[in-house]
């Protein structure tokens, strides 16, 4: 009732703390919000152990590769020029770790027995023209107190490549250019890079170059004009995935000084390797796997990682994966999503064709989108199969032709049709309206 309030039930919203600060409507706050938090027991030694970003002194199941990398590197240390290189394998198999181990190990050899060697390393996913590797390059190779940078653009590609040649030439001895990830480089801007970089020797005097490149495609040097292919591919050295017993062993190194030794719970680490091995044999994904297992159990107060945790992180990885592929999917493909995930609400599975087509079509004009024809929307299903997100099997239908039988494949706990609505609030009233399905025979 107005009115009625009491000065004393008013008072109780005002306190006042001993300082004399004056908080109102304000429960009073001993410490910190952040003292729990911090004072809580944790399951990690070191949790950037686990990251992918830490260089590992010890790599388990490569010691082939980097002896292969050393025997030919090892020329440098001789002031002679090793052959250029192309380390091939699938993603996770130890590429980058097993280059920059090696690398850093002969910087440091060639420091202890005053030979100038140098390694320069460029992520061409990053750097992905060839104007920028250079001038990476380029600048990289200057002492703290020479600023003369080259400019981000403007230059001819001659003047830079000259400019490299004069830079290399100050300051002599032998370089080593890796350029990883360089399939995405030449994919999409060639391989002039490749080509002059290959042949910068035939304008050095004093100094000496040699070119590392690390592809995560095996059909790479199909991309590769021949010349090319035979002044880079000198040595090959092929990575391959690793299996679950290798990716067993990866953990286990990795997570003696990540996490606490009684932290890990029978068959945790054993589960991470075949869940990984499964996927294309990737460390990456078993070391994802592990620590956010790890961060599960910690998150959950529980004192050492169980199995149960590494099934949830599975879960939240693969959801984590597919949210943002189903978020960004052209217009278009959503709606083609959406009438598959809408024709399956009805019970049916292995739909077909056609019937996601006749919802596809009804969707389109709940939102007032011009509907794709029959053959365009068959393209985008095979699309959302290349993705992963559905599956999409060929069958014969006898006399009436073929067709296809569609599953979607998402994770339970990825809700589409809510990641559809999120990222296009027009597309609301395709899962609100009411639908004409087709009658199965
Ligand atoms: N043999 C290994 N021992 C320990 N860690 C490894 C090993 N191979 C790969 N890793 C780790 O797995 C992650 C992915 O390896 P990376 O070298 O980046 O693979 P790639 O370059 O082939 O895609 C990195 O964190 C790396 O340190
Ligand atoms: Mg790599």
């Amino acid at each position: 009732m107005r009115g009625t309030r009491t000065p004393a039930r008013h008072a109780v919203c005002v306190l006042r703390e001993s300082s004399g600060t004056r908080y109102e409507g304000v429960v009073p706050v001993t410490g910190n919000i952040f003292d729990k938090a911090l004072g809580r027991a944790t399951l990690f030694r070191n949790k950037e152990h686990l990251r992918h970003s830490h260089q590992p002194m010890k790599l388990p199941h490569r010691e082939r590769e980097i002896e292969q990398l050393t025997f030919n590197l090892v020329e440098a240390l001789n002031g002679q020029i090793p052959s250029n290189m192309i380390l091939y394998g699938v993603t996770g198999a130890g590429k980058t770790a097993v280059t920059s181990f090696v690398c850093n190990q002969l910087v440091e050899k060639g420091q202890q027995i005053d030979r100038d060697v140098f390694a320069i390393t460029v992520n061409c996913r990053q750097i992905d023209t060839q104007y920028r590797v250079l001038t990476h390059l380029g600048n990289s190779m200057l002492e703290a107190h020479e600023v003369d940078e080259i400019p981000f653009t403007g230059w001819p590609t001659d003047r830079v490549l000259g400019e490299l040649v004069k830079r290399m030439e100050k300051r002599a001895g032998v370089y080593i250019i890796v350029l990883d990830e360089i399939d995405h480089l030449v994919r999409k801007a060639g391989d002039d890079l490749l080509y002059n970089l290959t042949n910068l020797n035939s304008s050095l005097k004093s100094a000496r170059c040699c070119v590392i490149g690390i592809s995560n495609d095996l059909k790479f040097t199909d991309f590769l004009d021949p010349r090319v292919r035979s002044r880079l591919g000198q040595q090959d050295v092929v990575f391959n995935p690793y299996d679950a017993d290798q990716l067993r062993d990866i953990l286990v190194q990795r997570s003696s000084s990540a996490l606490h030794a009684e932290a890990l719970e029978e068959g945790v680490i054993g589960l991470c390797a075949a869940l990984a091995a499964q996927e294309h044999g990737d460390a990456r994904c078993a070391l994802d796997l592990l620590r956010v297992s790890a961060e599960k159990a910690e998150h959950e107060g529980t004192t050492s990682v169980a199995i149960r945790h590494v099934r949830t992180a599975q879960s939240q990885i693969e959801a984590d994966q597919i949210t943002p592929v189903v978020h960004s999917l052209p217009t278009q493909q959503k709606l083609v999503l959406s009438a598959i995930l809408l024709t399956e609400r009805t019970g049916a599975r292995g739909v077909q064709t056609g019937e996601v087509y006749d919802v596809y079509d009804q969707a389109c004009h709940h939102v007032g989108k011009a509907p794709l024809t029959a053959r365009r929307v068959s393209m985008l299903i095979s699309n959302l199969d290349m993705l992963g997100l559905i599956t999409a099997r060929t069958v014969s239908r006898g006399r009436y032709g073929r067709t296809k039988e569609i599953h979607s494949s998402l994770p339970p706990n990825v809700d589409a049709a809510a990641i559809i609505q999120d990222a296009e609030p027009d597309l609301e009233p395709i899962f609100s309206s009411k639908y004409r399905h087709q009658s199965r025979l």
